[in-house]
């Protein structure tokens, strides 16, 4: 007997728009796209396209990308940046511009970020101010950059005293969702990046929440079908809450979900110890926990999103950042946030379950979190 499979195809391409009037975009998710010149058919002609990926994605895929803008742009120019979020900084953002100013790029040069969120964001923000702009196109290799980070037109670089604290909104022309990509990903990175796809479910769609607990394993074991089915869920939401906040005056905070507690470890610990997608996990706990407190949640739910993020491979108990105060140190670390308003830290909490809400929170019951999902 044949058992037909509950995923939509994986070879067949989907399509999510961003619609943001002249700014607008597709996102694309397939299989075999990068190396596909045809995928590329829309995004503007001009003399010179510049390739920026890094020292490990680069001699994985950037021969593929190069095949294939040979046959749209006469020259086209590979860079590699050194991997890692500690290079997310303003010597490594030069290197860009160095290498645009260096080779004679004018400001129709195009740019194709290959990589993961690291990659992009700073891509993103080379382009934004590259002669005071020139088009960008992403090229996502991480289930995060896929889900999340190259959407949307956040782009930015960390500051040492806090995360993505430099940057613009700034649109690419295409995003190009490579799903055989994803084939050479480490573990650890598919969990981070599934972190950023369950975040999508607790602050606005209960029902891809189910799913993704139905089939949390098929992800896990990188299942194709499964993963372009979440991919595209993910862009699906994403697409829709910055088509109607794209500067994040209000609504597209709610995206950051996890992110103020995620934040903190990241930068607490210095960039690159904790994964961002393993901050977002953990972050999500302590938002959860926090939205129970403040009567938001019942403990039922604190579980049901504990457990998921568990069984994504994610870690639910935050690092201690100073043995004498913790929670104090937590509070510094998350003061200086893009939600902060006259000093004041607002998180986002879940206000029952598939609705989030954007607000502050007395300190006693974020230490009170903090102490308990603290190890
Ligand atoms: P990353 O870019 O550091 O990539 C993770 C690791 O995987 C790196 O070592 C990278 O070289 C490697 N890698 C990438 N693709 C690979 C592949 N196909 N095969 C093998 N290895 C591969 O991290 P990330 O998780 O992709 O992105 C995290 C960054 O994204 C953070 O800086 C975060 O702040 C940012 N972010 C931005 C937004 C946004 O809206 N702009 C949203 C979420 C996250
Ligand atoms: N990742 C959060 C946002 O794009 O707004």
């Amino acid at each position: 007997m044949q058992v037909s499979s509950p995923f939509r195809s994986a070879t067949a391409s989907a399509q999510v728009h961003i619609a943001l009037a002249d700014r607008s975009y597709p996102i694309v998710i397939g299989s075999g796209l990068l190396g596909h010149a045809s995928t590329y058919q829309h995004v503007p002609h001009a003399s010179t396209a510049l390739i920026v990926s890094n020292t490990t994605v680069a001699p994985l895929y950037a021969v593929q990308l190069q095949n294939a803008l040979q046959a749209r742009y006469p020259k086209v120019l590979l860079l590699e940046l050194p991997d890692g979020e500690a290079h997310k900084d303003w010597p490594t953002l030069q290197r860009i511009f160095d290498a645009l100013l260096g080779n004679g790029c004018d400001r129709k040069t195009v740019l194709f970020a290959l990589g993961g969120g690291v990659v992009g964001d700073m891509t993103g923000f080379a382009a934004a101010s590259y002669m005071r702009g020139v088009p960008f196109v992403q090229v996502p290799t991480t289930l995060l950059a896929q889900v999340d980070s190259s959407v949307g037109g956040k782009t930015a670089i960390n500051h040492p005293l806090g995360k993505n604290m430099i940057g613009s909104f700034y649109q690419p022309q295409l995003v190009v969702c490579d799903l055989d990509a994803l084939k050479t990903l480490p573990k650890r990175e598919l969990s981070a990046g599934l972190a950023e796809i369950i975040k999508y479910g607790p602050i606005a769609d209960m029902a891809f929440f189910d799913w993704i607990e139905t089939y949390i394993d098929a992800l896990m074991a990188s299942e194709p079908a499964a993963l372009a089915q979440a991919i595209q869920r993910s862009c699906e939401i994403k697409a829709h809450v910055v088509g109607q906040d794209e500067r994040e005056q209000g609504l597209r905070a709610i995206l950051n979900f996890g992110h103020t507690f995620g934040h903190a470890i990241e930068s607490g610990l210095g960039y690159g110890h904790w994964l961002h997608g393993e901050g977002v996990g953990c972050g999500m706990v302590m938002a959860v926990h926090l939205s129970q407190r403040l009567g938001l949640v019942d403990s039922a739910f604190v579980e049901r999103l504990t457990r998921l993020i568990e069984r994504a491979g994610l870690p639910v108990k935050g690092p201690v950042l100073d043995e004498r105060d913790n929670a104090g140190r937590y509070l510094d670390l998350m003061q200086i946030d893009k939600k902060s308003e006259a000093g004041e830290i607002r998180f986002v909490l879940i206000d029952g379950p598939g609705k989030a809400v954007v607000r502050p929170a007395p300190a006693a019951l974020v230490r009170e979190v903090l102490d308990t999902c603290c190890a």
